[in-house]
């Protein structure tokens, strides 16, 4: 249904700081969009200082409800004029409701509720398991009150300092009489020690890991995942951390937090309007929501040599209007020497290190989006599939070992394949290297039998759906 704004139209917000990379927006005027709720949603970005200004003002123009996030979760609950029990208990509010008579906002938390409708969306029971959660913060304390609710059987709770978790888990125990959790710094987790063929269920509740530290992780130690079952991160930007790999690799199913951000939201939708939002819309939000989150528009060609990368990217950079960069023109160019002549005077290795930094180079500098063609060589080092993904949807053409040596024949610009033996090296490189095309890309593309207008064209359909 189209929505038209007129002097009807409910106005909802977030209030945050900073507020500007939230995804509450596009959440919440997509379920009202499907639900046919005349309401617009946008978010403020609000100092300290001003919090109960705006607040107030908030009221005064009548502005249907709020969500509130960091850092005033805490303070907003003074500018109520009541506070739900659940808020109460947790000590903020996520969400405001407008009361029908009386003077000001009704302050509520969806963050519980939200993860509970998450767990129960993904299948994950907490009730009468082992549960460790890491981190000792606002998310953590929603995570608590779910697991103190729930009766988990016991709760290993993980923090950088024990004294913040003592305080968590002395004030859960006080709101919920639950007192089975056991603190302990995070540095200490080999002392968790589980009932006899339990593993348990954790929830990552720390910011470690988040974009753009995408790297790091709050536990580095892989046999800690002997431990666990299931890892739920609360962290979802990026949608699988660092920590969520390590436990897939070691076998444990992981999710990130954008069930819990989606469910949040729909509970506070559901107390600003009254409804009840079902799986079908809620599904359909989620999905618009992971398609924002996933959307890079500058594209990343990967692939062996000879498998069209040059001509795919002159392709998709017509069909999208956009810059092509070429890493080995580029390479040529900023150098002043050929690819040849490089690998002739320096060698391979010194070539490699030319190629990370030219590439280094183009990332820091260039102005996204573009196309960029990669040579063969370059996801080879880690550093540098790192900076392919980082710089947008990075695709695999696919090519086979008998194609690529039709395509490369007479061709000497490729100093790698001036072997006596260039299909035996397309071949036995092509097998080293298929791993590393795999890890660094979205998705792959065999170019075998293929036009290349076709393949752009799948290309294009696949990193700009709809
Ligand atoms: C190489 C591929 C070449 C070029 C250099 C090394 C490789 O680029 O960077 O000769 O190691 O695979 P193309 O893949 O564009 O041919």
């Amino acid at each position: 249904m189209a929505m038209e704004i007129n002097g009807k139209t409910k106005v909802c917000a977030l209030i945050g700081h900073p507020a500007e990379h939230t995804l509450s927006p596009l959440m919440h005027n997509t379920l009202a969009k499907r639900l046919g709720i005349d309401m617009v949603y946008t978010a403020f970005d609000v100092e300290e200082a001003d919090l109960a200004d705006a607040i107030r003002g908030a009221y005064a123009l009548g502005i249907h409800g709020l969500n509130i996030t960091v850092p005033h979760k805490q303070a907003a609950m003074e500018h109520c004029v009541s506070v739900s029990d659940a808020a109460r208990r947790i000590g903020a509010v996520n969400t405001l409701v407008r009361g029908r008579k009386k003077d000001g906002y009704t302050g509520d938390n969806t963050d519980a509720p939200g993860l509970k409708r998450a767990l129960l969306a993904e299948g994950i029971t907490v009730s009468g398991e082992d549960v460790i959660v890491i981190g000792a913060g606002g998310a953590a304390r929603a995570v608590l009150m779910v697991c103190a609710a729930e009766k988990a059987k016991r709760i290993w709770l993980l923090n950088r300092t024990v004294e913040r978790a003592d305080r968590l888990a002395a004030e859960i125990a006080g709101a919920t009489g639950y007192n089975r959790i056991e603190v302990m710094s995070v540095a200490d987790h080999e002392r968790i020690r589980l009932r006899a063929g339990h593993k348990a269920v954790c929830f990552q509740c720390t910011g470690v890991g988040m974009y753009p530290l995408t790297e790091n992780a709050p536990i580095e130690d892989a046999a800690f995942f002997d431990k666990v079952s299931v890892v739920f991160d609360l962290i979802y930007r990026p949608q699988e951390t660092r920590f969520m790999r390590m436990a897939r690799e070691a076998g444990c199913t992981a999710y990130n937090g954008l069930k819990m951000l989606l469910y949040q939201g729909i509970e506070s939708f559901e107390r600003w309007f009254d409804v009840t939002v079902d799986d079908e819309t809620a599904g359909e939000a989620l999905e618009v929501i992971e398609r924002n989150l996933t959307e890079k528009k500058t594209i990343v060609l990967t692939g062996f040599m000879g498998s069209g990368k040059s001509t795919i990217a002159r392709l998709l950079s017509d069909l999208l209007d956009e810059r092509l960069l070429d890493l080995d023109s580029e390479i040529e160019q900023r150098v002043q020497t050929t690819i040849s002549d490089i690998f002739a005077v320096r060698g391979e290795e010194a070539f490699r290190a030319i190629e990370s930094r030219i590439l280094q180079e183009v990332a820091r500098t260039e102005q996204p989006p573009f196309i960029l063609s990669t040579g063969g060589g370059v996801p080879l080092r880690d550093a540098n599939r790192k900076l392919m993904r980082e710089l947008g949807t990075v695709v695999y053409l696919k090519t086979s070992p008998e194609e690529v040596f039709r395509r490369v024949q007479g061709d000497d610009s490729r100093p790698l394949l001036q072997t006596d033996d260039p299909f035996g090296t397309i071949e036995s490189l092509g097998r080293e290297r298929e791993e590393y095309y795999r890890l660094v890309a979205d998705f792959t593309i065999v170019t075998d039998g293929r036009e290349p207008e076709d393949i752009a064209g799948e290309i294009v359909s696949k990193v700009f759906p709809e």
